[in-house]
């Protein structure tokens, strides 16, 4: 574990991902600058420091980008955000796609667990790997609907580096 900037990793790892939402016709956005925490720093972004594992870190992103991209329809958009207080770091992936209904959202973060009709091809462990993860950082794993109540967001909220 060492000090490390989650605003720089999600910058990296979305840009890295653009190609294969070109190739889904997902519009992929990266927000670092929205803070929907509560007592915003200055600049959120410059802040968002953890201690972690930058491979960890990462591998739980592309988690989320490859179920964001796989399950969202073409010409739907999905967005990566950072936001950080004095407190905490939030990295999250937004899509407005499908959706998981609420029933399932617990779930689906058990191994091998997958929502019937998904209509992709899947193992149902990526979801395992992020929970472990967060959990390995002391940061928790939240899954909502989106904005207005449709599509999937994801959100994983780590201990801010002192
Ligand atoms: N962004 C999303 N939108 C809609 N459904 C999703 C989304 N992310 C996950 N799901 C649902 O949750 C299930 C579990 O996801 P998870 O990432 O754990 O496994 P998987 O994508 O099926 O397979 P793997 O990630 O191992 O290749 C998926 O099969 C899918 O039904
Ligand atoms: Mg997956």
């Amino acid at each position: 574990m060492q000090k490390l900037d989650v605003a720089e990793i999600a910058r990296d790892t979305t840009t890295e991902w653009v190609p294969h939402a070109l190739a889904r016709n997902i519009d992929l956005g990266f927000d670092a600058t929205a803070d929907n925490t509560a007592n915003a720093t200055a600049d959120s972004a410059a802040h968002a420091v953890i201690e972690g594992d930058t491979l960890l870190v990462r591998e739980m992103l592309v988690n989320l980008l490859d179920n964001a991209l796989r399950y969202t329809q073409p010409g739907g958009r999905v967005t990566v955000r950072v936001a950080a207080n004095d407190h905490r770091v939030q990295l999250s992936v937004e899509d407005n796609g499908p959706g998981i209904p609420a029933e399932e959202r617990e779930r689906v973060f058990e191994r091998f667990h997958r929502v019937l009709g998904s209509g992709a091809e899947g193992c149902g462990l990526g979801l395992a790997i992020v929970r472990e993860i967060a959990q390995s950082h002391n940061a928790e794993a939240h899954l909502t609907a989106g904005a207005h109540g449709s599509g999937t967001l994801v959100s994983i909220v780590f201990p801010r580096a002192a």
